[in-house]
């Protein structure tokens, strides 16, 4: 699925204000994307100067920039709660968000819902009136024709996403497949995530309905937080 854009300076201004959100002694989400990165650089810059924070990485690409930055690392079944967790988006309307841009979003559901306060990092291009975005659902390899079907026969237009710079799908952190399925304008995000985790086969969908604490947006002048 084709990544939206944001200026990096945007990006960088979301990412920065959320790590502030971090104090001694917490444990955090890290997020992935390109947003989210400037969290994690940010955070580590802070451990650098003496901020005692565990992070828990959503994605291979969050674990190695943390390991770059410095930020210690944990896993999830190795603590009490996540005390804040910081992720970007590829698209919110409200409160409510698609994720999956980099197919991390199972792994970025679980630290979401797990964390007591979600902070979501984006920049002015990912807000929406209505969220009508493709919506990537990770399917298990051999429930892909059945996935693809019963989204075809709920109206929705299903893609298999393709790798870039190796030949053939898209393969998951987790082993899995991605199908961008288009609904077109999604009126009810409940009810489509409902449908969408009811079906054989899904690992986790890109839909995040009611999970966002605080939506951070940087764009030229500073960052505006919204509270849906
Ligand atoms: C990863 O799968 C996604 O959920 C990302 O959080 C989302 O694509 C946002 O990425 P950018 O910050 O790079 O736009």
């Amino acid at each position: 699925m084709k990544r939206t854009g944001g200026t990096t300076e945007s990006k960088r201004r979301a990412g920065e204000r959320a790590a502030e959100a971090v104090e001694d002694g917490m444990v955090v989400g890290l997020g992935t994307g390109s947003t989210a990165a400037h969290a994690i650089r940010a955070i580590g810059e802070a451990v650098d100067a003496g901020l005692d924070v565990q992070g828990v990485p959503t994605s291979y690409q969050s674990r190695q920039l943390a390991v770059d930055a410095g930020v210690p690392l944990v896993e999830l079944d190795e603590v009490e709660t996540v005390h804040v967790a910081v992720d970007g988006a590829d698209q919110f309307a409200g409160g409510d968000l698609i994720k999956g841009g980099g197919a991390a979003h199972a792994r970025e559901k679980i630290v979401d819902a797990t964390a007591e306060r979600l902070v979501i990092v984006a920049d002015p291009s990912k807000e929406a009136a209505t969220l009508d975005r493709p919506v990537p659902v990770e399917v298990l390899p051999d429930a892909r024709p059945l996935v693809a079907d019963r989204v075809a026969a709920r109206g929705g237009d299903p893609t298999l996403r393709s790798a870039e710079r190796k030949d053939g799908p898209l393969v998951t952190d987790n082993g899995n497949l991605v199908l961008d399925c288009d609904f077109g304008a999604i009126g009810d995000p409940a009810a489509l995530a409902a449908r969408l985790s009811a079906l054989p086969g899904v690992v986790e969908h890109g839909l995040f309905v009611g999970l966002a604490d605080e939506i951070l947006v940087g764009h030229e002048g500073g960052v505006d937080a919204k509270k849906p």
